[in-house]
């Protein structure tokens, strides 16, 4: 009943007028074949059942009228008999589609037909189609954590799309302009993953001078990466390996495979053409035991068994348990409640970690799951050596320089406009117009941005989605004093237990053991006690960073001090306004399925916008998720599908 009221509604007069030349009689008399007819359905003839394909249409002729597509019994002989109605359209004159979205059910009948109606009449038949059962875990293969967990899924969103949009035609699609704003990692790798599939009409808008946002080398007194005298203001290492406690086997770390995978598509892409920007690791050690987080010596207050169980946990299943607490609704516990959960009431564990953070369990447990890695690396010259080896590939295509300070949306256009003021002081902005907007900037920048009217919760996202603050100061050495003596420290991070304000010591990786200048993070802050550091401000944060590196290596320190630093709290940076997002109560479980809907014809990405978050991860893999949302928009689902088989990014399902 409902069915038949709402075809009648898609299915009006014929469109005769328009000088139908398609001969009606003789494709209604081939029954069951895919015998030449209006519409060809070219393939695939094979699909998996719940997933969502992009099947190829040809065209005998041109035709302008209104179409109804359809999945059901090869010899029906009206759309109703179908057991799934696919789209309605009104095909056009010209640019007909070469393709429709197809969102396959998951009780889809094998060697059924895909059926074309214009009114009563057929006027295209596929093959039958064979349909795979989906396997019983279709993510089996996810190397991430070694689990299954999907944090995109493709087909429920497709689902709930307005189907209008389900053919396209993907020459016109794929020239869409698209605006990036922001040339972090998660914007720059949106550009490489549009341009590896044929998506070139984008540009890439920035409010610095530079690329990188986040990831910010400095090299001090003015040297170039070639003479070591760095440190690493943002990120500075990747965990690599993780050792069970309990068996002491060495697992790989999945986490950040996609940071890994684009540093090699980087150095393969730049092989030929600029060979000076391959990348290579430095090692980067964890040096002390009460370094942060998971501490092995806690550990090894647990049981054999508890202790296996929780590393295991932490390690190898951490998507798994992060998502399947949010579905059961417990996702901002805090850790002690949580833990009482997995492991027996009476667990020192539990006592360790309970309620450290105030901050929902994931945080501080993704947080802990990093920090207890065996092995991490650095890159060689600095993190700044991943947005160099971009450059070549953006260059003509980025306007550096240019804060954006509002998006419009025109309804009637259907368009995004990019909105920025040449002069902060002029009263009206320039604007451009795109197709979709890109935006790979930090929330904590867009809350004063001029925004369309949003849903409710992607507007409380963007304006409430909490950021932390972290500072890092680093120093500049004649010589590497810390590289001797009894107390000889190394590569890697350092907390000095009993001088707590600097936070974090991290030893430079570069040319360990050689004479010369090197640089110093000598503190290292987070959280509350970098909101007191950026208090201080710059002269006193950076004589309470030499004062702990005289209290830990003793008067050296001073004499060899060359009054050269670097300091930057990224709270007050004006691109950023946070180091990283850290959300709070529900907030993270409230608001990602907000930001992962297109609105307004825009799209969000970045940090902040993953479920781990705070790192060049979760960065990348906002980008592979953001650039994935858009290519479903644009109805380029093959497309789509290449990059996450491409990049195994297999926690996106299509
Ligand atoms: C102190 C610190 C230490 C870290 N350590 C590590 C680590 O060791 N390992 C790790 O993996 N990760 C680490 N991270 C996290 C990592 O740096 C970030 O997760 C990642 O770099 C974020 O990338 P992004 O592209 O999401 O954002 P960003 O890098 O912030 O990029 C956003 C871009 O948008 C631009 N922008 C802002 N406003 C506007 C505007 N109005 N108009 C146009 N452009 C604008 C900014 O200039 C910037 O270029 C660290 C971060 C910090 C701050
Ligand atoms: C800083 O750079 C200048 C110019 O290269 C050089 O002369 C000076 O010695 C450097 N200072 C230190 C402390 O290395
Ligand atoms: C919206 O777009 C239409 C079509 O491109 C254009 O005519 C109109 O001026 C635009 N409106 C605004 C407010 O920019
Ligand atoms: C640096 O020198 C120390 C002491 O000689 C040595 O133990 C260490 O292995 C050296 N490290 C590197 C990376 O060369």
């Amino acid at each position: 009943m409902k069915i038949t009221q709402w075809l009648l509604g898609l299915v009006p007069a014929l469109d005769l007028a328009h000088g139908l030349q398609f001969p009606l009689g003789r494709a209604k008399s081939h029954k069951g074949g895919s015998e030449a007819s209006l519409i060809q359905f070219l393939g695939p003839h094979r699909v998996e059942a719940g997933s969502v394909q992009n099947i190829r249409l040809g065209f005998s002729q041109r035709f302008a009228g209104k179409l109804h597509v359809v999945y059901g019994d090869c010899s029906i002989n009206l759309a109703v008999e179908a057991s799934q109605q696919v789209v309605s359209f009104l095909l056009p004159d010209s640019d007909h589609p070469d393709r429709l979205v197809w969102v396959v059910p998951s009780d889809a009948q094998d060697s059924q037909c895909l059926q074309a109606f214009h009114g009563c009449t057929i006027v295209g038949r596929s093959p039958p189609i064979a349909i795979e059962k989906a396997p019983h875990n279709p993510r089996a293969e996810s190397q991430i954590d070694g689990d299954s967990v999907i944090w995109f899924d493709g087909v429920e969103y497709m689902r709930s799309q307005d189907s209008s949009k389900a053919v396209v035609n993907s020459v016109a699609a794929k020239d869409s302009s698209i605006a990036i704003v922001g040339a972090g990692i998660a914007g720059l790798m949106t550009s490489h993953l549009l341009s590896s599939i044929g998506i070139h009409n984008w540009h890439i808008h920035e409010a610095s001078q530079r690329l990188g946002g986040r990831i910010r080398t400095a090299y001090l007194n003015g040297t170039s990466p070639d003479d070591y005298q760095y440190f690493d203001m943002g990120p500075m290492r990747l965990a690599t390996k993780i050792r069970y406690t309990g068996t002491g086997e060495v697992l790989p770390f999945e986490d950040h495979r996609l940071v890994f995978s684009l540093i090699d598509t980087l150095n393969h892409l730049n092989a030929d053409h600029h060979p000076e920007l391959a990348m290579t690791f430095l090692p980067f050690d964890k040096i002390t035991d009460d370094y942060g987080g998971m501490n092995s010596h806690t550990l090894q207050d647990l049981g054999e068994d508890e202790q296996q169980k929780y590393t295991e946990y932490l390690a190898h299943k951490m998507y798994r348990a992060h998502k399947q607490a949010l579905s059961a609704g417990s996702p901002h516990w805090s850790e002690g409640a949580y833990l009482r959960q997995l492991l027996n009431p009476r667990d020192p564990m539990i006592n360790y970690i309970a309620d450290r953070e105030d901050t929902p369990i994931w945080e501080s447990l993704y947080w802990n799951k990093y920090f207890a890695a065996s092995a991490w690396q650095s890159l060689d010259k600095g993190f700044e050596s991943l947005p160099r080896a971009f450059a070549p590939h953006v260059a003509d295509k980025i306007t550096l320089g240019r804060r954006i300070s509002g998006l419009s949306y025109n309804e009637s256009a259907d368009k995004v406009s990019l909105l920025w003021r040449n002069d902060p002081n002029d009263w009206d902005p320039a604007a451009e117009q795109y197709d979709y907007a890109v935006v790979a900037a930090p929330f904590s920048m867009l809350r004063a941005w001029n925004l369309p009217e949003y849903s409710e919760l992607l507007d409380k996202a963007i304006h409430d989605l909490h950021f932390t603050q972290s500072c890092k100061v680093a120093l500049h050495y004649r010589t590497r004093f810390w590289e001797r003596g009894d107390k000889a420290q190394y590569r890697g991070c350092a907390r000095v237990s009993d001088y707590p304000s600097v936070g974090d010591v991290c030893y430079p990786p570069y040319q360990v053991n050689s004479s010369g200048p090197a640089v110093v993070m000598a503190s290292f802050t987070t959280g509350n006690m970098a909101r007191t550091i950026a208090a201080l401000g710059e002269t006193n944060a950076v004589a309470l960073a030499q004062r702990g590196m005289v209290h830990a290596h003793g008067k050296v320190a001073n004499e060899e001090f060359t009054g050269i630093y670097e300091h930057v709290c990224w709270e007050h940076d004006e691109f950023q306004g946070g180091a990283w997002a850290s959300p709070l109560g529900d907030q993270q479980e409230k608001f990602l399925p907000a930001i992962y809907r297109t609105e307004a014809k825009t799209i969000f990405m970045g940090e902040h916008t993953a479920y781990t978050h705070a790192w060049l991860s979760s960065a990348v893999d906002s980008a592979f998720r953001g650039t994935v949302q858009l290519l479903l928009d644009l109805g380029l689902v093959e497309e789509a599908r290449e990059i996450v088989e491409t990049w195994k990014a297999r926690w996106i399902v299509l």
